[in-house]
Order: C-alpha cells, then structure tokens, then sequence
C-alpha cells in the first residue's frame, strides 16, 4: 500500500523519539513492500517561534490531506510563561479538534520481562492488560466560556466542564465496542457524585448500555479508580472516561508498564488519525539521546493498524518490542538507574534489527 504521513515531531525529545519510529515504519515498508511517504511539519513551540502560531492552517491542512499524523510531544518551559498568549499545547488541541480525532485510545500492557521496571510488586501486576479509552475533542479543556478577571482588586478564574450527550453517546459506543472484542466489561469513570456533567456521563452510559445487551458494566468514581488501578489493575480492561481524567489516570495507569515513556497512543474520529505517546516533551533530558522511544515506536504500530488495517505488521512492530526488551535491552528510564542503558538510537536500533 501507499501511504502519506505527516510528522510533527514537535519540542524537547520529540523529535529523539519520533526518528526511532519513522526508522521502523520505513524498515516495515522495506519488509513488506509498502509505501510510505513521510512530510514533516512544526507543531508547539517550535512552531510558534518560527510563525508565532503553536499550529498554522497550512500544517492542519497538511494533517488533513494525510493518511496519519505521527506526533512527538510539544511543549517546554521556554514557552510556559503563565501569561503567554500562545502556548504549545493549543496547537495540539487545535490539532486534535481539527482532526475530530475525539477517542483516544491508550492501551496499558505491562510487559513480562520489565516488571521489576514498576514500582508496584510483580505479583500485583500479574493479568494486567486494559484499554483506556479517552474523550479527547470535549470536556473541561474546551470548554465555554473560560475566564480570567479582577473583581475588587481579587484575581479569579474559571474553566467550564461541557459534554454534549452525543460527544459521551460516540465514546462510549465506541468504548463497548472494544469491550465487545476483549472481555466484554466496561468501566466507566466519572465523578458523578460531585459533578452535573457526570451525571449526563452516567445517563448516556446507561442509554448505551441497552445496545450491548452482551456486555456488563459499571461506574466507578474517579478517586476510586485512581486507587483501584493500583491496589487491583488486573480488574481493569476497558475503561472510559472524559478529557481530563482520562489524561490523569493514563499516566498512573503507565507506571504499571515500568515507564510513561512505553505508552503509545491513537486519536481516532472522523478525521485523520494521529499517533502520539502519552509522555510528554522531558525538557529535563531533552537532546541527551537518553529518552526511551518505546511509546512513540508503539504508537507507530497503532498507525499501522488502525489507520492502515495492516495488523500483520503492526503485531510484527510490537512483537520487536517485546524481543528487544525480553533481551533486557533498556533504556534509563527503564533500568531504574543501573548501568548499561542504551540510548534512544541504540534502542530503535534494536527494534529494527528484530523486524
Ligand atoms: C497528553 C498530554 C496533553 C494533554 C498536554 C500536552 C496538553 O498531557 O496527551 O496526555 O493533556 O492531553
Ligand atoms: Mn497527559
């Protein structure tokens, strides 16, 4: 097949991270006579100090025109001036609106061979393999109207939680329809005993429910999920939940793989998909060569299989992961400070060398 993917490999070790990926998808290319184009386009910081903008229309336009968005990370501290008019993160949110990309999907699979990577005791991490399913284009980050004032000399501000009931119908749906293939149980995380906009949230769940008469469910509040995930991550398989907390509780739920930096994920929705790792830009060892490109190099696996339904080779990617790591290839993150880490290079090289 023919594919154009744009890539935004966007601040800090971003760019690090995303050349191990492109590296992989041009070896499955080579592997199994496929395609794939790669144009590269600014997004964050580094976009806004050559246009002004964190994200310009000709680079969503680009994200538009193409088969799959590859993303790094964006951000960092030279462009986190509170009073900053523009801010890297708006463009990966305008990223992300613009695509319609509302469903973020991070899957959280602890690997057998890095379990003295978690901090949580081997036993508890036994059976661990769950979906996390994020509403990504909704919620408090795009809410309306959002503020900041004086009033008598007193500063405040305010954000606004908004879901429609259709943006929680199509996640949920698409959240049962994972479970559907996996154990057929939903956990959907709310925090409804508080909030307005979670009682709309458990509502629309239950409407939804009654389509998957095959499937069981339940609702957990948020603050117990937060500890559920640690004192029993086993129990979960799919879960769903809403921009925020989704955010919040993948990067607990990454811990359980030993490092945030293995987690990938894909935006889906109506538009093009992207795929991006959960972690951030890591302004801390940024240039070093030391992040681990493990997230971005899954989350190119993800491209390839649900941007490009080719699941032979996204299983051959992910199958080169758990061989370079079964050979107790490690990168710093990853070996808790002992000797012999590889660098990010020398990890992506490893991947590669076992396609
Ligand atoms: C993520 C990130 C982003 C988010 C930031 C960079 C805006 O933390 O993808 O999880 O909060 O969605
Ligand atoms: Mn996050």
């Amino acid at each position: 097949m023919k594919a154009n993917i744009v890539t935004l490999p966007g601040d800090g070790i971003g760019p690090e991270v995303i050349d191990g990926a492109i590296q992989v998808m041009r070896a499955v290319a080579e592997k199994y006579g496929h395609e794939f184009t790669f144009e590269e386009h600014l997004l964050g910081g580094c976009s806004i100090d050559k246009y002004g903008v964190s994200l310009t229309d000709e680079t969503l336009a680009a994200c538009q025109a193409s088969d799959a968005v590859l993303l790094g990370a964006v951000g960092g501290p030279k462009w986190d001036d509170p009073n900053a008019k523009e801010r890297p993160e708006k463009g990966l949110l305008g990223l992300r609106k613009g695509l319609q990309a509302y469903a973020n999907i991070r899957p959280v699979r602890p690997n057998a061979n890095l379990l003295d990577a978690s901090p949580l005791r081997p036993e508890r991490l036994e059976g661990v393999d769950m979906v996390v399913v994020r509403e990504l284009t909704g919620g408090i980050y795009f809410g309306e109207p959002k503020e900041k004032g004086m009033v008598d000399g007193k500063e405040y501000s305010f954000d606004t939680m908004h879901y429609w009931d259709w943006e929680v119908d199509r996640i949920v749906r698409l959240a049962f329809d994972i479970a559907r293939g996996r154990k057929k149980h939903l956990i959907s995380i709310d925090k409804a005993n508080v909030l307005e906009v979670s009682r709309l949230w458990r509502r629309t769940v239950e409407k939804v429910a009654q389509d998957y008469p095959d499937c069981t469910y339940e609702h957990l509040l948020v603050d117990a999920a937060a500890m559920h995930l640690i004192t029993k991550p086993a129990y979960f398989d799919v879960a769903v939940t809403g921009n925020m907390f989704g955010d919040i509780i993948t990067d607990e739920a990454s811990v359980l793989t030993g490092s945030m930096g293995n987690l990938p994920s894909a935006s889906l929705g109506d538009g093009t998909g992207i795929y991006e790792p959960i972690h951030g830009s890591a302004p801390d060892i940024a240039g070093e060569g030391i992040a681990n490109p493990i997230g971005m190099i899954l989350s190119a696996a993800m491209m390839l299989r649900h941007s490009f339904n080719l699941e032979t080779e996204a299983a051959a990617v992910e199958a080169a992961v758990d061989g370079t790591i079964g050979a107790g290839v490690r990168t710093l993150d990853l070996n808790w400070g002992k000797p012999g880490s590889v660098g990010t290079r020398e990890m992506a090289h490893e991947i590669v060398s076992r396609l």
